[in-house]
């Protein structure tokens, strides 16, 4: 039997029938709040700090935009879409004080209770409803029919209507489309971040540039390069997304596939100890103490870093073949 629901499994009532507060209204907060009015949420609201440039926005979307205490006091269900690393004092500023009782907190990624960034009291219904995938990603695959995996949990000792609330919060944004599972906030937060930094983000990255930096080395042009290492992932990913790595294989020539299977094993060993290591570090939590120790600083680490990256020469060989192309989508 298969743990997976999908729409016609979760009764959408749960949340129909509450008001929303979602607070943040950023890549995921804009998605989330879309796409629940679209199938049917009618007491929304959008919850932002004070100045925030997204006021306008929300508005401009046909939101009524509230304070983030006032979000506390009136919504049954609070989603915190805002920076995981803020949730702590999000929750001590502005929620704590003015919590409506019986109210649930929605969050969309384990982070911040796994590492202990936000505390909850014992009464208040924690839930996981987390969409898999990039802010947008939710919304654009909603538009074109689709929907994101979703995975939900709620913290032990919550009410009996946190899961039928986590359930219905992840067809209302359109998972129950693709399909929606059962995790803790523990494995979800350690796979997001593992994910993203052994594979997604940090080891994609680490392979394209060096694979630049070599290619370039070796006397080939930065524009071809640059086409050959970065340009063309788009096309491989899309691959292994819809047929896995032994499908994408089999859609590549032989010549490809012969050296891949050559030197996936040499690359694999010789990244093991990095990941190894990155396990090790999430897993501890020290990950999670350098980030909320560098957001405490103004993020100064984090600007250091994004203004060297901006900074290589693989920009600029980007740049300018982006510049050159009609019609490469
Ligand atoms: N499960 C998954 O796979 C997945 C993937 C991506 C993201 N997520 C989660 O989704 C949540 C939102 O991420 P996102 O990508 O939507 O972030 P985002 O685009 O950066 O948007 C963050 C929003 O939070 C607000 N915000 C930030 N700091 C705040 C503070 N101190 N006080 C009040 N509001 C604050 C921002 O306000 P302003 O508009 O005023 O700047 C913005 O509206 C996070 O929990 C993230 O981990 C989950």
């Amino acid at each position: 039997m298969t743990d997976a629901l999908y729409e016609a499994d979760i009764d959408l009532e749960p949340i129909r029938s509450r008001h929303v507060a979602i607070i943040g209204y950023g890549n995921h907060g804009r998605s989330h709040a879309l796409n629940m009015r679209d199938m049917g949420g009618e007491r929304i609201s959008i919850a932002l700090r004070p100045g925030s440039a997204s006021i306008a926005k929300a508005q401009a979307d046909g939101f009524t935009v509230v304070s983030i205490e006032e979000a506390a006091r009136e919504a049954d269900v609070l989603s915190l879409l805002a920076a995981d690393e803020a949730h702590g004092q999000i929750w001590a500023d502005h929620i704590a004080e003015n919590r409506k009782p019986g109210q649930a907190l929605i969050l969309c990624h384990g982070f911040s209770i796994e590492y202990g960034v936000l505390r909850p009291p014992a009464d208040c219904d924690v839930i996981l409803a987390a969409a898999k995938g990039p802010g947008g990603a939710v919304r654009s695959s909603f538009e074109k029919g689709g929907g994101l995996v979703g995975f939900w949990a709620v913290t032990p000792g919550s009410s009996t209507t946190a899961e039928p609330l986590a359930k219905a919060y992840l067809n209302a944004i359109g998972c129950g489309r693709a399909g929606i599972f059962p995790s803790s906030f523990r494995e979800e937060a350690l796979a997001d971040i593992l994910g993203e930094q052994a594979v997604l983000v940090g080891g994609m990255c680490a392979l394209a540039r060096t694979g630049f930096e070599r290619l370039t080395a070796a006397g080939i042009g930065p524009r071809m390069a640059y086409i050959d290492t970065v340009h063309e992932l788009k096309y491989i990913a899309e691959l292994i997304h819809d047929r896995g790595i032994a499908g994408m294989y089999e859609a590549i020539s032989d010549t490809a596939e012969f050296g891949a299977h050559e030197v996936e094993g040499k690359i694999s060993r010789a990244v093991e100890p990095v990941f190894d290591a990155i396990v090790e570090d999430v897993t501890r939590g020290d990950f999670a103490r350098r980030w909320v120790a560098d957001y405490a600083n103004d993020r100064a680490w984090l600007k250091a870093a994004r203004a060297k990256a901006g900074e290589h020469p693989l920009e600029d060989a980007g740049k300018e073949l982006r510049a050159l192309l009609k019609g490469s989508k």
